[in-house]
């Protein structure tokens, strides 16, 4: 899973490709390298760790020429050192990678039973060999090229440069999103548009097995069997790439504080104030002819499913199958053509949700996407799309795309309610005049940054930690216990509280911080009851409840936050706050890089 950039330039090639690789480094940040061609042949510089390491070295010891490709890895075959960093070469091909080779053991010997001599651990380093074992043979680059994709099982996104062939940059994928865009002053290649954006006017999509020849004035595209496609280039919508930590620590702090404004951008792009009711002006129709709805996603987008499943089924009386998308992809699941699928994905090119989503096509199934990034691979190749309308999200930690998927997964619910017939006046006017207070009250919990950081006083040292919840509550719990993991290295396990005696009430004792989400629901009592259950195991319970929750539980905590009651599905935007900010405040006070967390990345292109 990695970043890939390329282009064939008029102009000095270095600034370009480290500006895509900037813009790349969410698919991963392990190591990143480059490779141009120039009077010194096929020279490449890498650098493990961060971009910043390569750039550093490539000040020091400077390599450009007008044509070159570009590589940010997560790494997936070997260790993240600088030699299993790409591009990976030959004395005759570079090559950078997206993807994963499955077969990559039987090519490697293959080709060292020839004598190729390999010098990383990577599945990767098979391709560079496997070209140019066919250029060696006097194939031309195209057809070497080719052959060696035809030997290749598994996915790839690649770009090749030719040592002999400095005109010509060469791109193929399959499987892995790759887009041509083209500029002023010369063709690019990236993983995805967004790079493209501050260098490209126009794009085009690499079609699913195709390979594309690029030369600075002349782009030619083939499909697997060689023959010529069509090149049909769109116009680029410029996205706004514009990142800053406006102050903040950290973007994941920046963008937990945005939270309030992304909430009210989300429902006033859904809700017609005129009209007093959603509006969701593409989708309507479609939504209105199926009678149960199938959400699939990854991570914190699932969790933004099983928020919604709650909402779905009991606002819009619609049934929601809810699946994580590696298993879906993979079940062979029939789908009732009633249903449609929806796909949520903050970054739109999870490899595991556009798996899963291609699957559902070729059943047949109408196929909806609820993406961040709207120019994303999966918003291109979904039939209807749903902007969540966040802004760029930086931290790994998904925070404020979470709160903007779940705003968004609101209103979706109460369109198919109004579709349904199960919205009066009455709730649709009680909803509309909470919706247009509730950014206060998301401030007033951000407000809260302190009691919160005392809180994390309790986790920080602990080994592993327990959340609990009922209802939409257990959605959060298994949000907050995967923001705890990822940012503070903490062990965490979520468990919807009445399964607790199940099992895991085994694990509590006196070591054990327990984070219970209470909300005053219909639920409450029975949580409180839980509570006392956890307490009289000596578990450490921190308690998320309001004002009365908290009085009532008093005696058996060892900490807690008091949140304002507000309308009921408005709780899961106001109660996940909180649990960010415990793991935000865990992960600072253990040091750790929170923007950048260990061996993760934001988006996950490989499955
Ligand atoms: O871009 P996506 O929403 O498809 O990403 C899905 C997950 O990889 C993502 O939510 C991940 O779990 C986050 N790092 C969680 O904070």
């Amino acid at each position: 899973m990695c970043g890939i950039f390329a282009t064939i330039n008029t102009q000095p090639v270095t600034p370009s490709l480290l500006s895509g690789l900037a813009l790349l480094s969410y698919r991963g940040y392990d190591s990143a390298g480059i490779a141009v061609i120039n009077q010194n042949g096929l020279v490449r510089q890498r650098a493990q760790g961060k971009l910043e390491n390569l750039s550093l070295q490539l000040e020091q010891e400077p390599v450009d020429g007008f044509i070159g490709i570009a590589h940010t890895r997560w790494a997936t075959h070997g260790l993240p050192t600088e030699r299993n960093a790409h591009p990976h070469m030959t004395n005759d091909v570079a090559v950078a990678h997206n993807g994963i080779v499955e077969n990559c053991n039987a090519l490697r010997a293959k080709l060292e039973a020839q004598g190729y001599v390999f010098e990383s651990e990577t599945d990767s380093e098979s391709i560079a060999h496997l070209i140019t074992f066919f250029y060696q043979q006097g194939m031309g680059c195209k057809a070497a090229l080719q052959k060696a994709l035809d030997q290749i099982e598994g996915s790839y996104g690649l770009v090749v440069l030719f040592k002999d062939h400095p005109d010509t940059l060469f791109a193929a994928r399959k499987g892995s999103p790759l887009i041509i865009g083209k500029g002023d002053t010369g063709y690019f290649v990236s993983s995805d548009e967004n790079a493209l954006s501050h260098q490209a006017q126009q794009v085009l999509h690499l079609n699913d097995g195709a390979i594309a020849c690029i030369q600075t004035t002349h782009l030619e595209l083939l499909d697997a069997q060689g023959l010529k496609l069509n090149v049909e280039f769109q116009t680029l919508e410029q996205q706004n790439n514009a990142a800053s930590k406006k102050g903040f620590q950290h973007y994941m702090l920046k963008e937990i504080h945005e939270q309030p404004d992304v909430f009210r951008r989300c429902w006033r792009h859904y809700f017609d104030s005129n009209a007093g009711h959603v509006q969701l002006p593409n989708i309507t129709p479609p939504l209105r002819n199926f009678s149960r709805l199938t959400i699939v996603a990854c991570g914190t987008s699932y969790f933004a499913g099983l928020t919604a499943k709650y909402w779905i089924e009991q606002i819009a009386g619609v049934p929601v199958d809810l699946d994580i998308a590696s298993e879906y992809r993979y079940r062979n699941a029939p789908v009732d053509a009633n249903s449609a699928a929806l796909f949520i994905s903050q970054s739109g090119e999870t490899a595991d949700t556009l798996a899963a989503m291609e699957y559902a096509k070729q059943q047949g199934q109408t196929c909806i996407a609820m993406v961040n990034v709207i120019n994303s691979t999966m918003a291109h190749e979904a039939d209807w799309v749903l902007p969540i309308l966040a802004g760029p999200e930086i931290g790994v930690a998904s925070t404020k795309a979470f709160m903007a998927q779940i705003t968004s997964l609101l209103m979706l619910a109460l369109a198919m309610a109004k579709d349904n017939n199960r919205l009066t006046a009455k709730i649709e006017q009680d909803i509309f005049e909470a919706l247009n207070t509730f950014d206060q009250q998301l401030k007033n919990v951000l407000a809260c940054d302190d009691d919160i950081r005392d809180l994390a006083h309790h986790l920080v040292d602990a080994k592993s930690a327990l959340f609990l919840g009922r209802g939409f509550a257990t959605a959060l719990a298994e949000e907050g216990a995967l923001k705890l993991k990822e940012i503070s290295y903490i062990h965490a396990e979520a468990y919807a509280a009445g399964e607790l005696k199940h099992g895991p009430l085994a694990l509590v004792d006196e070591n054990m911080p327990v984070i219970m989400i209470i909300p005053p629901d219909q639920l409450y009592s029975k949580n409180l009851s839980n509570l006392r259950e956890v307490a009289s195991r000596g578990g450490r319970i921190i308690l998320i409840s309001d004002a009365k929750g908290l009085e009532e539980s008093r005696e058996y905590i060892v900490g807690g936050l008091a949140l304002p009651n507000v309308h009921q599905w408005l709780q899961p935007m106001l109660y996940v706050i909180p649990l960010q900010l415990l793991a935000y405040q865990c992960a600072l006070l253990r040091g750790n890089d929170v923007d950048q967390p260990r061996n993760l990345a934001k988006s996950v292109t490989v499955e």
